[in-house]
């Protein structure tokens, strides 16, 4: 990909603190070898909101595939269903979104955001229902951020990548005024309520970090959180997000499933995020990556990578079945010697 798009793509937002963070909070965590335990019949599969998915590594949504390849989200999910992985289309695809729901399975989920025209957004939740999705995923992390590295990069979109699916919403974030101008029609947890009560899909909410919003998310009706800080492309100097899902998950505690993304990038670090609670995780960057390289080929190999790295993980840590992951596999001064 050329120096502009690498920006956009690699980058995060101001110091990139929390970009590394998110990689370094997975190197911190050491794991526990379990031998000698029965594997007969190991499988990585699970269900997730009433979906059997093959294994727990979906690909995160992420805006403007077509600026990475020309045959953009197609290609991505053409990938993705090669390799049995769910994935979420963002809002910001640069495909129509019922031309991507057509080449996915399992079927796959739909990314939102509570637009400052909420008559847009409940249509738009709609006609993903009418393509087949099945579950909405709202971005909920503040629409506004300061990505330096890109801006220095001068990033623009070229001609003919747009967000077709946002045609006619109005303007949309990219301006400089922040408050009084960005901010105006900002989604509010009201909204949330309100999106419950116009879809009957799962409704998961994406950008969740603290025990409090995670407790607020579950009023408002959420039947699932992604605790994700947005690949550290949003607020700068937020922890990892591993580091905070022990928490999350503590005030959850059980009651809706957790995802989580953010700086995966092997199968240990998808066995990392299950021993602390995740039901699944989300793959962003490295999914871009092998779509910029080799098209969907390239998605459906960096995804095949994890799923073969996670199955070697889970048998060197004698764990069959992806709920025999606990945070007994998490090695500690002191314990698990
Ligand atoms: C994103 N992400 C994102 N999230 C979202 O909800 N809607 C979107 O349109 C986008 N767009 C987007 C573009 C690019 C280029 C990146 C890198 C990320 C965030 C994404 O869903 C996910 O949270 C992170 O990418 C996860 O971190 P890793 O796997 O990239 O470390």
């Amino acid at each position: 990909m050329g120096e502009n798009a690498w920006a956009y793509v690699s980058g995060g937002a101001a110091d990139e603190l929390t970009l590394a963070e998110n990689r370094a909070a997975f190197i911190r965590l050491k794991l526990n070898q379990g031998v000698l335990a029965d594997m007969e019949g190991a499988s990585t599969g699970l269900e997730l909101f009433g979906q059997q998915l093959a294994h727990p590594v979906l690909v995160a949504p992420t805006a403007f595939h077509r600026l990475l390849h020309p045959e953009g989200e197609i290609a991505t999910a053409t990938g993705a269903s090669a390799m049995q992985a769910g994935m979420v289309v963002s809002a910001q695809a640069s495909l129509p979104l019922e031309a991507i729901a057509a080449r996915a399975t399992p079927r796959p989920w739909f990314q939102l955001y509570i637009q400052p025209d909420r008559d847009f957004t409940w249509s738009l939740a709609r006609r993903a229902e009418e393509a087949g999705y099945a579950a909405i995923v709202v971005t909920v992390d503040a629409p506004v951020s300061l990505r330096n590295r890109e801006q220095r990069a001068g990033f623009r979109l070229p001609p003919g990548v747009e967000a077709v699916n946002l045609r006619g919403a109005g303007a949309q974030p990219g301006g400089d005024a922040v408050f009084g101008g960005l901010l105006q029609g900002m989604a509010s947890w009201a909204d949330i309520g309100a999106l419950r009560q116009r879809t009957r899909l799962p409704l998961l909410l994406k950008g969740i970090t603290t025990p409090a919003d995670a407790r607020r998310a579950l009023e408002a009706g959420a039947d699932g959180l992604v605790v994700s800080n947005h690949g550290g492309r949003v607020l700068d100097g937020q922890p990892a997000s591993i580091e905070v899902l022990p928490a999350v998950a503590q005030a959850v505690a059980g009651r809706v499933p957790l995802l989580l993304d953010g700086g995966i990038r092997r199968g240990t670090d998808v066995l990392k995020a299950l021993a602390l609670g995740a039901r699944a995780v989300m793959v962003g960057r490295p999914v871009l990556y092998g779509l910029a390289l080799a098209g969907a080929t390239g998605v459906a190999h960096v995804l095949k990578l994890l799923r073969t790295e996670l199955e070697v993980a889970m048998a060197q840590t004698g764990c069959p079945r992806l709920d025999s992951i606990t945070p007994d596999i998490l090695w500690q001064p002191g314990n698990g010697q």
